[in-house]
């Protein structure tokens, strides 16, 4: 039979039958690779189908909990939906730097340090580099079984005759399949060797972990395909010069997205930040344009300070930059500001900051960025035990939020005193679900947001530093 050719574009994932110049699906250029042959292609090892177990009620179903193994290292299992699951793959995504290696091996090591065996493949690093990170790390590390290898067949040779609790893949990037004749880390060679991983993973029950370099986009280079491929999405963020590291699942087929564990790369690799809402709050040094609020992550309140500046600018059209907020909503409510609230920043540069990496996608944390502005702008210090609550409507009117109760029990918990929040559905008076200690103040509007700063909030001569 005539092999049919085959190419695949680079960026997207579209498969073509000839060469294009220009992709139809993302319109790159000079994208398209040549492919391995279609027919048979990618079921590496498998065998011929047969049916499972035929189908039954769903009713009926009631299948026993899928088997975990629990890692350890604090919150790194919650993030998994309660520990790794038996033939799952994970995608650990990154950028360089971030520490991904020293994550995956002191996963590796928590697990081989309590017997199990752990295969860690690195097609990145020599087995000197990662003896010396091993050593570094100390603990399990010395009994996690190393391979500098690059091809996937070898390394699923080696697990298959090992049989490790858990297999480690860094990176996906690096690896290699046989018979592809595309470079590594092009789109096809990600792609078969996933895909080859995955059916080794699903095959055998050996949970599967993969290395992903991310691209500046802040997608896991190689094919948007890569993560429908897997089980499980991670990323691992932080900011360049902060030790503060963030792990968590964007994609888990068993368990809920958006849980969130916080490290700290440290001289012994990395450590868990146990309480970093309470972290956050001691650390903190309030100043003009800081004002903290609480996101919530998974199933848990995170407070999270916000940064803002203003200043003069003798640009046509002066910069608005955000770093953890999204720049369509800083937009949206600087235009409230100026319309509904009386404050013009048009004429303004306006940057926004989450602080430590964290990343506002929760509208009920709007005030907070509010807040945070308008401290600025008006150079005041807005009380250190505050926190501002509140999504932001096109009319200027502040509007309620979810989750308040696991929020506001957040807000106590760490010693704050006064929040302000949009009246509840009982009206101006306490919410019921305000815990003790916490002094909560209704704001309907951004007007009255902006009075309670400007009431509030010490002049920035007065002291911060900020002060002049
Ligand atoms: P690495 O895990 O190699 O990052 P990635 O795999 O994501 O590219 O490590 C990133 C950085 O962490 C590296 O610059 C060295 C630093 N580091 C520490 O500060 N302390 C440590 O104990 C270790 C192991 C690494
Ligand atoms: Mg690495």
């Amino acid at each position: 039979m005539a092999v049919a050719q085959r190419f695949v574009c680079r960026e997207c994932g579209r498969e073509s039958l000839r060469w294009e110049g220009r992709c139809p699906g993302c319109d790159a250029w000079n994208a398209f690779d040549e492919a391995a042959p279609a027919p048979g292609r990618r079921r590496s090892g498998g065998a011929a189908p047969t049916e499972s177990a035929g189908p039954r009620r769903l009713g009926d179903a009631s299948g026993p909990a899928p088997d975990r193994l629990g890692v350890g290292l604090g919150d790194f299992d919650r993030v998994l939906g309660g520990g790794v699951v038996e033939g799952s793959i994970a995608l650990l995504g990154g950028a360089p730097g971030i520490g991904k290696s020293t994550l995956l091996l002191q996963a590796a090591a928590a697990i081989a340090g309590r017997g199990p065996d752990v295969l860690y493949v690195s097609g990145e690093e020599s087995e000197e580099q990662v003896r010396r990170r091993a050593e570094r790390l100390g603990g399990g590390a010395a009994r996690v079984l190393f391979a500098a290898e690059t091809s996937v067949e070898s390394v699923i040779a080696m697990a298959a005759r090992l049989g490790p609790a858990l297999l480690c893949v860094d990176s996906i990037q690096t690896t290699v399949v046989d018979g592809v004749v595309s470079a590594p880390g092009s789109i096809t060679q990600v792609r078969d060797a996933a895909d080859a991983l995955r059916s080794f993973a699903k095959r055998s029950g050996t949970p599967t972990f993969l290395v992903g370099h991310v691209t500046k986009g802040g997608g896991i280079a190689g094919p948007r395909t890569l993560e429908h491929l897997v089980d499980v999405v991670l990323h691992f963020e932080g900011v360049r010069g902060e030790d503060a590291r963030l792990l968590r699942a964007t994609k888990n087929r068993f368990g809920r997205v958006g849980e969130l564990a916080v490290y700290r790369m440290g001289e012994g690799g990395l450590a868990e930040v146990e309480d970093p809402g309470r972290t956050l709050f001691e650390e903190r040094v309030p100043g003009p344009g800081s004002a903290l609020t609480v996101t919530i992550e998974g199933a848990r309140a995170v407070p999270v300070e916000v940064q803002a500046l203003t200043s003069g600018s003798s640009q046509p059209s002066p910069r608005r930059m955000t770093t953890g907020y999204p720049a369509r909503r800083l937009a949206m409510l600087l235009a409230v500001l100026e319309r509904r609230g009386g404050i013009s920043l048009e004429r303004r540069e306006v940057f926004v900051n989450v602080v430590n990496g964290f990343r506002i996608s929760d509208p009920g944390a709007d005030a907070g960025v509010l807040a945070a502005l308008v401290s600025a702008e008006l150079d005041r210090v807005v009380p250190p035990t505050a926190a501002f609550l509140g999504e932001a409507g096109l009319s200027g009117e502040l509007r309620g939020i979810g989750e308040r109760a696991t929020r506001l029990r957040e807000l106590a918990r760490i010693g704050l005193r006064d929040v302000l929040l949009p009246p509840g559905p009982e009206g101006a008076a306490r919410p019921a679900d305000a815990p003790g200690g916490l002094a909560v103040h209704p704001v309907s509007s951004v007007r009255e947001l902006i009075a309670w700063v400007r009431r509030h909030g010490a002049p920035v001569a007065d002291g911060g530093p900020g002060g002049a």
